[in-house]
């Protein structure tokens, strides 16, 4: 929990960056869950996956921007990656942060980039989901999701976090909309007065939204590398009779790529979130804080390689 706190605060710090960036090590980490720094080796690694028969969601890395400059060149470089997936013809959607696009320097000026993406989008044919990030950002995510839904339909999506006490009424209002929801636990550091702090409330809550969205959910994606939870899901799909077109299984890219495969071979979809770019900080050290030993793994190399220089 402390590691897992302490990772957390430094993912919200740039500072320490400097010096992430420049390790090999990290570096080298990075490139376990990051596909590049380019879209050309973003499109490779979707291509790999493609041979496997798994889709992607391609997200152009970045976050929290604080000039209105930073927004637009991102909204940009995501009509490219747009354009680029049209192109080649990959299996691929994409996932884009609000703000990323601005959301924190004006709601307005944010919506109008969005609203300029999602109307590339839609003439492409290619859906762009809305990521969820920090509960600061929850109501307005939600809110300008809605007024998005409403004008661009099935173009777009959201996501909802299980860890938060909040999301069983946002699923209901989501599910009474037809959006399509993508559901995950949660990555950012909460208060236990919104948000649950135990694994088995967490998995609770999730197993309930997850029944939810699969009863009544418009192609619910379901967003987790949680063995139980998994089970759970094929349990539930079982007796209900669902169709395997009815849902999606999502994963992160490096992550349990057994499992990836193993769900793709009895049949079902699976999508890969592949995330491109050079502002791979804050989503490493996300991913960092998930699994401790990934941290330890980190530690022991440091060390090595300082014993090394001795
Ligand atoms: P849990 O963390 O319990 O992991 C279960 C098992 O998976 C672990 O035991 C381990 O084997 C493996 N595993 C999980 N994370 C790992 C890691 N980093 N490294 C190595 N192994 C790991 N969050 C959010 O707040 N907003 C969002 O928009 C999204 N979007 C999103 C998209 C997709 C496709 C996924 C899969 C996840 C997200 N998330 C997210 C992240 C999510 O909230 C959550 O933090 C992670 O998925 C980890 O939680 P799990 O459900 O996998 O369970």
């Amino acid at each position: 929990m402390v590691v897992r706190s302490a990772l957390l605060w430094l993912s919200e710090h740039q500072g320490a960056f400097d010096f992430v960036r420049g390790n090999p090590l990290t570096q080298r980490m990075a490139s376990r869950f990051v596909a590049g720094e380019t879209l050309d080796s973003a499109i490779d690694a979707v291509r790999r996956l493609g041979k496997t028969g798994t889709r992607a969601s391609l997200d152009l890395l970045g976050e929290s921007v604080t000039e209105r400059e930073e927004a637009v060149r991102a909204r940009d470089e995501v009509i490219d990656t747009l354009d680029r997936i049209a192109e080649t013809g990959v299996d691929a959607n994409v996932s884009v942060k609000l703000t990323q696009m601005g959301l924190d320097l004006d709601y307005d000026w944010c919506a109008r980039n969005v609203r300029e993406l999602l109307t590339h989008a839609k003439q492409l044919g290619i859906f762009v989901r809305l990521d969820m990030e920090s509960s600061h950002h929850t109501e307005r995510t939600l809110r300008l999701f809605q007024e998005l839904h409403g004008e661009f339909g099935d173009t777009t999506g959201v996501v909802v976090q299980s860890y938060l006490r909040q999301s069983a009424d946002d699923v209901a209002k989501l599910i009474a909309m037809g959006a399509r929801v993508r559901l995950c636990k949660g990555a950012y550091a909460e208060p236990a007065e919104i948000a649950f702090q135990r694994r088995h409330e967490v998995s609770a809550s999730f197993v309930e939204l997850l029944e939810q969205l699969l009863t009544d959910g418009n192609y619910p994606a379901i967003a987790t590398h949680d063995d139980p939870l998994i089970e759970h899901a094929l349990r539930f799909v079982r007796t209900r009779n669902l169709s395997p077109d009815q849902f999606e299984f999502q994963m992160l890219y490096g992550v349990r790529r057994d499992l990836q495969g193993k769900l793709r071979r009895d049949g079902f979809n699976v999508r890969v979130y592949v995330p491109f770019g050079t502002h791979w900080y804050p989503y490493l050290m996300r991913r960092l804080a998930e699994r401790p030993a990934n941290v330890a793994f980190m530690a022991m190399s440091l060390l090595k390689e300082g014993l090394l220089r001795l």
